[in-house]
């Protein structure tokens, strides 16, 4: 039945657009956002540069519906009305990031405890739970009350408007990778005994009201997903019954696009990384299987295949232009999402569509501080985040530097990336505790 789908054929999404084809830019923070929080012209250079790419969609990087709780200092803020300076910013940016017949989404969301402390010592969550990371790089925070809660809902309505108004052609909730929404939806974060917490039903309110708060903001022709984990992959945690269940429920409320992903910043399996915690015992396995597939979310997609009907898309792990048409003409995905390889060479998908290329780039399979155990999969916690953090920061210079004009380096070292992000980052930090 899917036989004749490949990279290249549109996709026309419940709500009436269409995307000209299968492959997607996943959400990669940027760190572009200048001191008061707003767009810059480094995110027009840098999505300019990928919506030339070929990609049929792009998604942004996460955008915060409240400054206080950002995911990291350079971020991009929409939590309030917006000055003359920050829309025509954001015009700019979106009108860039459509050239080429490009659907540009952009990604909302609230970083819950996963905010650092550099932004935020104590920012908000559904319970006082704090990340078991080491190196104290995040506060203990604060339960919301349910006041705040309803807030939050409003605060992504009006992001999502504010986004369609400026020239964006979709949004995305971020409900995925232990950010605020997906912490409510995890029994082992969220421990509320109110409306918010307790049952499935309770734990996935938030991300279902704020679904319908933004459809009734947006309309019924504007595209709406959502990123949610496949399972959190932390004894306790949100299952994959549960985001089987969970998926289900968005079905029915009409969403256009579903992407599955998975992990925390204690577990980041959303980039094939395992247990990062400070309890380890707390750490679930994958399944072997999934492991050695080249999408790692893909045995994960099929389960929630059999329980939805709208599009999905999976996004980690693709690499080879075989395995993406494998997953489409198998009928379990509906788009395929690229996120690192676009890092290092942003016009991987038109290479890919015309068949220039069979594959993407795949450094992150080589990018470590040492040999042997201080690669990535250390036993030693340090290393292992070091490693990790280092991995992290090789990709967003990559991105700063699109955004300054230049070319991505992949000569890079992963210690100096690892050393000149934490710079960058506590550079922009000054910068935003001056203002
Ligand atoms: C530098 C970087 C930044 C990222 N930022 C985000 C983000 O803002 N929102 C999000 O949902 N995922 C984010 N991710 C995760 C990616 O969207 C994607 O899920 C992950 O990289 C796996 O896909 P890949 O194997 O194609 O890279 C980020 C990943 C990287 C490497």
């Amino acid at each position: 039945m899917f036989d004749n789908v490949d990279i290249s054929s549109p996709l026309t999404l419940p709500c009436g657009a269409t995307l000209k084809n299968r492959i997607a830019k996943g959400a990669m923070t940027e760190g572009l956002g200048d001191s008061l929080n707003r767009a810059t012209e480094g995110h027009a250079r840098l999505y300019r540069r990928w919506a030339e790419g070929g990609a049929g969609m792009l998604l942004t990087g996460n955008v915060q519906i409240d400054r206080r709780c950002m995911e990291r200092p350079g971020n991009v803020a929409i939590d309030g009305p917006q000055s003359n300076e920050a829309i025509a910013a954001l015009r700019n940016y979106a009108k860039a990031g459509t050239v080429n017949d490009t659907h540009l989404w952009m990604q909302i969301s609230h970083a819950g405890r996963q905010t650092p402390a550099s932004v935020n010592k104590e920012p908000l969550a559904p319970s006082a739970t704090p990340l078991a990371m080491p190196g104290g790089q995040f506060g203990t925070p604060r339960a919301m009350t349910g006041a705040e809660i309803e807030n939050v809902i409003r605060r992504f309505a009006f992001a999502a408007t504010v986004a369609r108004d400026t020239g964006f052609t979709g949004i995305q909730v971020h409900g995925a990778h232990g950010y605020l929404i997906s912490e409510f939806l995890s029994p082992d974060v969220n421990v509320r005994t109110d409306e918010w917490g307790g049952s499935l039903e309770n734990r996935a309110r938030l991300l279902l009201e704020v679904v319908r708060a933004i459809r009734a903001a947006v309309g019924a022709d504007f595209p709406i997903s959502v990123k949610l984990n496949s399972a959190d992959f932390q004894r306790g945690g949100f299952s994959h019954e549960d985001a089987i269940r969970v998926a289900a429920w968005l079905n029915a409320e009409g969403l256009d696009l579903l992407e599955i992903s998975g992990g925390t910043y204690e577990q980041p399996r959303l980039v094939g990384l395992d247990d990062m915690t400070l309890h380890p015992e707390k750490s679930e396995t994958r399944k072997e299987s999934t492991i050695a597939r080249e999408a790692y979310f893909l045995e994960y997609a099929k389960d929630i295949r059999a329980a939805v009907t709208m599009p999905l898309m999976v996004t980690g792990g693709f690499r080879t232009l075989a395995g993406m048409n494998a997953a489409l003409k198998s009928g379990t995905i509906d788009v395929v999402g690229l996120a690192r390889p676009l890092c290092v060479d942003p016009a991987i998908p038109a290479m890919l569509l015309s068949g220039a290329a069979q594959a993407t780039p795949a450094y992150e399979k080589t990018l470590r501080i040492g040999p042997g155990i201080l690669g990535p999969h250390s036993r030693f916690n340090l290393v292992k985040a070091m490693n990790g953090w280092g991995q992290q920061g090789w990709f967003c210079l990559q991105l700063l530097r699109m955004g300054e004009g230049k070319d991505p380096d992949p000569k890079m070292g992963v210690f100096s990336a690892f050393r000149n992000y934490a710079k960058n980052e506590a550079k922009t930090a000054a910068a935003l505790q001056r203002q």
